[in-house]
């Protein structure tokens, strides 16, 4: 059963997802951008690492040098976002801002449980424990094959992460799963073809974004 979102606040809350290399950070940017442009408030926000607990537990499980048990790794990506959830994500709804998210609890379904093979269904029951049920407005999914990916991530120049450097197979599993959210939460979900233009991306995501400021408007204190 999917659980309706735990929360209060007419804020939006817009997470996006992927692969490494999809290009997540860059069309979470333009959407900053453009709604701010209009004069909406918005919150941009990433896990993990969205807070000072956060950056910690970022640089144990991005830098660590030597394996980390994958429950271990699971409940290190749940306890960043129960802190970060809980005090930067849910008072921003609360206060009617737009929460602009790289990476939420479908990253660690995808990554701990297709990735890691945990059971997909503990790692979202983990997640949703850790953060009362909290589940976006929109996720955006960035999808690319993982040649392309890390394609794009070789011609960065930036080393690799712990889980960049796992293997093309890992990649695949990934997407996969992400695929499969995708289609089991169609509400919830954009899909988009990361290798598209990326004009072409923002528009069809403000697109939807638009949609569900109009659908607030519509039922909302000003309506
Ligand atoms: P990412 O946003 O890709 O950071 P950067 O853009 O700086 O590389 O996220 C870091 C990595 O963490 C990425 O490889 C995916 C992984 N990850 C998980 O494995 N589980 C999770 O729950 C989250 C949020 C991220």
């Amino acid at each position: 059963m999917t659980p309706r979102r735990a929360r209060e606040g007419s804020g939006l809350w817009v997470t996006f997802e992927g692969g490494d290399g999809s290009g997540k950070t860059t069309q979470a940017g333009l959407l900053q951008q453009w709604l701010q442009a209009s004069g909406r408030s918005v919150v941009r926000t990433r896990e993990p690492g969205g807070t000072d607990v956060g950056r910690l537990v970022r640089d144990i499980v991005l830098h660590h040098r030597g394996d980390i048990a994958p429950r271990a790794e699971a409940l290190l990506y749940a306890a960043d976002r129960a802190h970060h959830i809980a005090t930067v994500v849910r008072p921003a709804l609360e206060r009617g801002d737009v929460v602009i998210q790289d990476r939420y609890l479908d990253s660690s379904v995808a990554y701990q449980g297709a990735g890691r093979v945990l059971d997909p269904a503990e790692i979202r029951e983990l997640s949703l424990w850790a953060t009362a049920g909290a589940l976006p407005d929109l996720t955006v999914l960035l999808d690319l094959d993982p040649h392309s990916a890390r394609a794009r991530l070789d011609a960065d120049d930036k080393p690799f992460d712990r889980l960049e450097a796992e293997r093309g197979e890992f990649h695949e599993r990934v997407r996969a799963a992400f695929l499969e959210l995708a289609a089991a939460e169609p509400d919830r979900f954009l899909v988009l073809e990361a290798a598209r233009p990326v004009d072409e991306l923002a528009a069809a995501v403000r697109a939807r974004v638009e949609s569900l400021l109009d659908a607030q408007g519509a039922v909302g204190p000003n309506a």
